[in-house]
């Protein structure tokens, strides 16, 4: 038998410390017209080494209908348990007489339901978006199909960080890891979180839809629960790379195609040096509509993807390069809990800046860095510097870990990454990577595994040793506020703040003879434009409505397609209290989901 694992994450009402799942298939028909997926769910559990056996299952789950459960072939008794707030109503499963034996298989007829928190059932309306061509995944034009949908409609899941029990009972925790087989029918192609196997005609006639096909996909590399998931839609392909393709509307797939296929096979390949080989086979990026909450969400096979990067000058092409890095940290090594999410975002950050390095050069790296250590200030400001959510672990007893979400963790922890591979030294540090991601891969990890690992691999340098017994541990896991400043190359920020400057005179009436024009960002990459506006916005004395005006119209910022910038200048722009930047921000916001943009607005 297994030896029991202690249950440590507190965000799962599952008793995994007495059974683990270890294969997972779901049978789902997507159902568009009712909004709803129904099918079952079959769950192979281990029990665990226990002196005291119990014979129920808790399963997570959260807004399901449950209509039936078999364990090992036969019905069983089961119950829904009330709600508990965050977390939902755990399903209890009698095992019954087989309680003897290592393996139970559970089957689980199952609904989803209108309160599902796992999926975005998209309208014709939210999928077309004639203004900005690029951020539309359908075709602008809704057409009749064989099967009667429009063509447009479509569907979207989002199961990180708990909203995996919303689609499928499971044990809802990033600390237990199953296989997966996907079988999805719908009208329209399907995505999901594993190798496509193929697709057939299901049971023509019976399905009541023409052109409902069976989609197989499997997942033999063992993954959390919250990277399951599934998208449907009026989906075209095109390669970007030998183990890549992206996957979008039609009407979008060349732009996309363009923006991604210059960086994709680099990214993986450098990655691949720095870390370990690639371990899922392919990798592929779906681009949603403007309406995903995210930035970009690392399901594996396919990266789902916010259109707003794509900005048609691959300068936000850094996103793939973050979610490719959780091929590693997160999709093979994951955080054992979200108290620990640091161990997924922070790593991640770490690879994603390494990869930049690699591709634009080492001073990149701490561009990028700089922007971040931004972006960290905001958060630790607006929690108030003694958040509990401002500390690199955190507590999330009785919590909803999406309310603790933040920059913190990807911040925070890249800055400690940072600061013990500069401590350390590069050659040395590089060295332990690929032993924390053999070490763990697989598997699921906390802080105190990281500390011990890192604290066994340079037992035998005395003087890296001793930096890491004298290191303050306490105080990078617990104390909240800001972490000690890096000492950033800022020689390519310099140009930024050296503008921001000039604007600031300016801005507060000084002698000065700059007259801003278009030539001052002559050349300038988009995320310049980014760090300077961004030191715009910390001018002590907020910029005028004047001088809002002219930048929008010196550096072409009202009517970008850019959302990087114009977020940032519109928000520049609500401060002055400027009229001509209302309409494009609520323009901005009727469009655009991702949270990044929309919470500063
Ligand atoms: N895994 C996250 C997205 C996420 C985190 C979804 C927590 C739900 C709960 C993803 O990798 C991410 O960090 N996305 C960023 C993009 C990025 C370039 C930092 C985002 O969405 O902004
Ligand atoms: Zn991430």
């Amino acid at each position: 038998m297994t030896a029991a694992i202690e249950a440590r994450d507190p965000n799962t009402l599952s008793n995994y410390s007495y059974f683990l799942t270890t294969h997972t298939v779901a049978n789902f028909d997507i159902n568009f017209e009712k909004k709803i997926l129904s099918g079952n769910v079959v769950l192979k559990l281990k029990r665990l080494e226990k002196t005291d056996k119990p014979d129920i299952v808790l399963l997570d789950t959260s807004y399901l209908d449950i209509e039936g459960v078999q364990v090992d072939g036969s019905p069983a008794e089961y119950e829904l348990q009330s709600r508990i707030e965050p977390y939902g109503s755990a399903l209890s499963i009698k095992c019954g007489s087989g309680s003897d034996k290592d393996d139970v298989e559970l089957e689980i007829k199952v609904k989803t339901t209108h309160k599902c928190t796992a999926i975005q059932w998209l309208t014709p309306a939210q999928t077309s978006n004639k203004k900005y061509p690029y951020m539309c995944l359908f075709d602008p034009e809704p057409f009749e199909t064989d099967s009667g949908l429009e063509a447009d409609e479509a569907l979207v899941s989002q199961c990180q960080a708990i909203h995996a029990r919303s689609l499928i009972p499971c044990q809802d925790t990033p600390d237990v890891k199953s296989t997966f087989e996907f079988n999805l029918r719908s009208p329209l192609p399907v995505i999901a979180s594993g190798l496509f196997t193929g697709s057939k005609d299901y049971r023509p006639g019976e399905s009541g839809k023409a052109g409902t096909l069976l989609y197989t996909f499997r997942q033999d590399v063992p993954i959390p629960s919250y990277l399951f998931a599934v998208a449907s839609g009026d989906i075209a392909t095109a390669s970007v790379g030998p183990r890549s393709v992206v996957a979008t509307g039609p009407e979008e797939l060349r732009a996309c195609q363009w923006e991604v296929e210059a960086d994709t096979e680099r990214f993986i390949q450098t990655a691949e040096r720095i870390v370990c080989p690639y371990s899922w086979t392919t990798y592929n990026i779906l681009v949603l509509p403007p309406s995903f909450p995210y930035g970009g969400m690392e399901n594996p096979q396919y990266t789902f993807a916010t259109p707003t990067f794509i900005t048609g000058d691959r300068e936000n092409v850094d996103m793939i390069a973050h979610e490719l890095a959780h091929s590693w940290s997160g999709n093979l090594v994951t955080n054992a809990s979200w108290e620990h999410f640091w161990l997924n975002e922070g790593w991640t950050m770490y690879i994603q800046r390494r990869l930049e390095a690699a591709i634009h050069g080492e001073q990149y790296r701490d561009f990028s860095a700089i922007i971040g250590w931004k972006a960290l200030t905001d958060s630790i400001r607006e929690f108030g510097e003694e958040h509990e959510f401002t500390k690199l672990i955190v507590d999330l007893k009785g919590k909803d870990p999406d309310d603790a979400f933040s920059t913190v963790p990807y911040e925070k922890g890249f800055t400690f990454l940072y600061y013990l591979e500069k401590q350390i030294g590069r050659e040395k540090w590089d060295q332990f990577i690929p032993h924390y991601f053999s070490t763990f891969a697989r598997k699921s990890l906390d802080s105190y595994e990281f500390k011990s690992t890192l604290l066994s691999f340079f037992s035998k340098d005395s003087e890296v040793y001793a930096f890491l017994k004298n290191l303050d541990w306490d105080k990078w896991f617990y104390a909240p506020g800001f972490p000690p400043k890096p000492d950033f190359d800022t020689s390519l920020a310099d140009s930024c703040y050296a503008l921001a400057s000039k604007w600031e005179r300016l801005n507060a009436e000084a002698e000065t003879d700059f007259q801003p024009s278009s030539s001052d960002i002559a050349g300038w990459g988009s995320n310049q434009v980014v760090v300077f506006l961004e030191a715009v916005q910390e001018f002590d004395e907020p910029l005028g409505k004047k001088g809002v005006h002219l930048m929008g119209e010196q550096y072409g910022l009202l009517h970008s397609g850019n959302a990087e910038l114009t977020s940032r200048y519109f928000a520049i722009g609500l401060r002055a209290k400027d009229e001509e930047v209302y309409e494009p921000t609520v323009e901005l916001l009727g469009k655009v989901g991702r949270m990044k943009f929309v919470r500063p607005l």
